[in-house]
């Protein structure tokens, strides 16, 4: 019996194989299955050790047999083995796909052209080379049915699916990463913990002005519907993180509060709105209307609004 591939080559390149194919077919989410289901590491032990065992008693087979041998077959055997694999499986191969003739055999293919004194030979093109060719053969007569004739999907659509699904990624990564919001991109919270956390920040920071109920003292009243410097999520946002206008006393708080925890609070003192509090400070400002809450408009002006503007009342 000859061996082609010595064992350490042999039981590693099985192991990984069979672990690829568990991999593979083991859905088990982002972790690797592994690690997400320690029984597959049992299973993978068990098969390193069967593997072992199978080497093991083929060797002895081998070996028991060998025993069996006359002496000049004992020989011939060890002389097939000890040339053993080397490289010769590569070498073969690396010949075979290059398709070369051996110099000796040049005679047969050299052409009668002559170029003072350079002279062609007629080989034959390299078979790792037409090999390539008859894949990408292959490949597009593959990829014209599917795409020219079944009509799969188009290149439109496949840009569609890549945004929508980057989208999604954005939107994933953005609900673990709240510092990442701004003025453009910040959105009413309503999540319980961050509300509590708004009114952390509010009660720490902003009632010696706006009062713990929001109505209002050095700062105005918060909890009606005339805004000094616009209602909404995004003008309260910015009129947090910015400030008031000059003189005013109204800071930007950019300084002090992470972007998180200006949108924690900005959430958190619109839910005065509506609300009466116990000492409620006179309306400044005009009357807020949200240009995107549901309302009568005509299409017209449904596509001019633009729902990213913020406004800003002088
Ligand atoms: C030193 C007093 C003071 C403190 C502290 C203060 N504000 Fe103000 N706030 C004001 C004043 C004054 C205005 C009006 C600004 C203007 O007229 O431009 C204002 C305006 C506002 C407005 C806009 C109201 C409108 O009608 O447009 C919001 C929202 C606001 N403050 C939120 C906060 C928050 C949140 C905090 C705490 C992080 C805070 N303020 C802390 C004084 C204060």
């Amino acid at each position: 019996m000859r061996n082609s591939t010595p064992w350490w080559i042999r039981i590693p390149l099985i192991f990984f194989f069979i672990f690829g194919l568990v991999e593979y077919y083991v859905d088990s989410g982002d972790k690797p299955a592994f690690i997400e289901y320690p029984m597959v590491q049992l299973f993978l032990f068990m098969v390193l050790l069967i593997l072992i065992a199978i080497e093991l008693i083929v060797n002895s087979v081998e070996n028991v047999l060998f025993q069996t041998l006359p002496e000049d077959a004992k020989e011939r055997y060890l002389n097939a083995k000890s040339g053993s694999w080397s490289w010769a499986w590569g070498k073969r191969m690396y010949k075979k796909l290059l398709g070369s003739r051996p110099i000796e055999e040049e005679g047969e293919i050299i052409l009668d052209h002559n170029y003072d004194g350079i002279k062609e030979l007629d080989n034959k093109l390299p078979p790792w080379w037409v090999y390539l060719f008859y894949a990408t053969i292959l490949f597009g007569v593959v990829y014209m049915a599917r795409f020219h004739v079944f009509n799969d999907y188009t290149q439109d659509q496949e840009y569609e699916m890549e945004v929508a699904s980057a989208q999604a990624a954005i939107e994933e990564y953005r609900r673990t990463a709240k510092d990442l919001v701004d003025v453009n991109t910040v959105t009413l919270l309503t999540d319980a913990s961050d509300l509590n956390a708004g009114k952390v920040i509010f009660e720490t920071n902003c009632v010696v002005c706006h009062m713990a109920d929001g109505g209002g003292g050095i700062g105005p009243n918060l909890t009606d519907d005339y805004w000094i410097l616009g209602g909404g999520i995004k003008n309260v946002y910015r009129t947090i993180s910015e400030g008031g206008r000059d003189g005013k006393g109204m800071i930007a708080w950019k300084q002090s509060l992470k972007p998180a925890e200006i949108a924690q609070v900005a959430s958190y003192l619109l839910t005065f709105q509506g609300t009466t509090p116990a000492n409620p400070k006179a309306p400044e400002g005009e009357i807020w209307i949200d240009e995107n809450a549901p309302k009568e408009v005509s299409p017209q002006e449904e596509t001019l609004s633009d729902s990213t503007d913020v406004v800003m009342n002088e």
